[in-house]
């Protein structure tokens, strides 16, 4: 008979080799048929019962019937549609798609949370749901999650992501507002176009995609409050034509970052009448879209402070990061299950000096640090209340 000890370190090193698996078959949002496939396997090989919840995500309670709180442990499973550029043994099998934000290690630390948990079923004080959520990356599949019940009787839900902008073993997990909100936006500007030598017989619309430009940069700094941290940022005009031409349109895409929901309305308000009025200065007309990205995510205090606590018990005082700004300007989706019950989110450090720990998420040349299945799986078991 294994000891406790042997056990965990049996289920840290199953995730390790579970991690590498799903990094080789990378899957994009709505698409995770092989990724379900594989948790659910998983959860059947421990004995854990789940149900199919928004198609490729799954749902999975351990000690249903225990009287304690319900809780819910959030686990994102999507890839990217980006080509890896790494040499690693267990690189992306999938061309152009790659595990670029560490979602197989999110996976596959949660599959070992539920594995560790199932061995200690009789000591949970309650019910322990384990969250797979398809769709992180845009798909809105925390909604779709929301939607198909996943929070029906879950009292606190807590989520994660890797962070490889803080150093390895360092966490942070603020009150309020951990990461931002986002939106796209478009704008078509229609002018009329001509003869470059006959500017007078034309409505310019490259110029007034500029002049839009620059109106919109004054969006933050004159109408937003400086207390809340907003981003407006165009990313593309895009007016093709030749020299000798003046071009109809010019078309223009850009995002907004925002961490409050007040300064998402305001954003919207003003670029719609900078938009519009400054066409009407220059004789076109000009039209705002926005694509809803994600809002902003919110910890609850009380959860954010018990996500710390347990942390700073599993990994001593020194263990919370306090160089990073926060909010972070990046979106998640987890904001969604944090509007409806309590909980809260928190960065893990990656940073251990390796460069494929270090580079951003979205790099193709990142890549998950197996290091921390270990620290977060005892990040989640201390939070449900187990004690190891
Ligand atoms: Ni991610």
């Amino acid at each position: 008979m294994l000891s406790d000890l042997d056990q965990w370190q049996a289920i840290v090193a199953t995730a390790q080799q579970w991690r590498r698996q799903l990094h080789r078959q990378p899957e994009l949002g709505w698409q995770e048929t092989q990724t379900a496939a594989f948790i659910r396997a998983r959860l059947d090989e421990l004995g854990i019962t789940w149900r199919a919840c928004a198609k490729t995500g799954t749902l999975a309670t351990i000690a249903a019937d225990a009287p304690g709180p319900h809780i819910a442990l959030r686990g994102d499973i999507d890839a990217l549609p980006i080509a890896e550029q790494t040499d690693l043994p267990y690189a992306s099998e999938v061309p152009g798609l790659m595990h670029a934000c560490g979602h197989d290690g999110h996976t596959a630390t949660l599959l070992a949370v539920g594995a560790w948990l199932q061995t200690q079923v009789d000591r949970l004080p309650g019910p322990v749901t384990l969250l797979f959520q398809p769709a992180e990356e845009g798909g809105h599949g925390a909604a779709a999650m929301i939607a198909d019940g996943a929070l029906k009787g879950i009292d606190r839900i807590y989520g994660w992501h890797n962070w490889p902008a803080i150093p390895v073993g360092q966490m942070v997990c603020p009150d309020g507002a951990v990461m931002s909100g986002n939106d796209v936006f478009y704008i078509n500007v229609t002018g009329r176009g001509g003869h470059s030598s006959q500017p007078e017989l034309c409505a310019d619309p490259v110029l007034a995609a500029s002049a839009i430009n620059l109106n919109l940069q004054q969006v933050v700094s004159r109408r937003i409050a400086p207390q809340r941290p907003a981003v407006l940022s165009v990313t593309s005009i895009m007016a093709p034509s030749a020299d000798n031409v003046i071009p109809d349109c010019a078309n223009m895409l850009g995002t907004i970052r925002f961490s409050h929901p007040e300064t998402r309305a305001i954003l919207h308000q003003a670029m719609q009448e900078i938009v519009e009025q400054t066409a009407q200065a220059y004789g076109v007309s000009a039209e705002l879209k926005f694509e809803l990205g994600y809002g902003a995510t919110l910890n609850h205090n009380a959860e954010a402070d018990q996500m710390r606590s347990a942390w700073t018990r599993e990994h001593g005082t020194e263990s919370l990061d306090t160089k990073l700004l926060m909010p972070v300007m990046a979106a998640e989706d987890f904001s969604d299950y944090l509007n409806v019950i309590p909980g809260a989110f928190a960065l893990v450090g990656t940073d251990d000096g390796v460069p494929a720990h270090q580079v951003s998420c979205h790099s193709s040349r990142y890549d998950f640090n197996d290091a921390l299945i270990e620290p977060v799986m005892r990040l989640f078991v201390d939070l449900v209340g187990v004690n190891r």
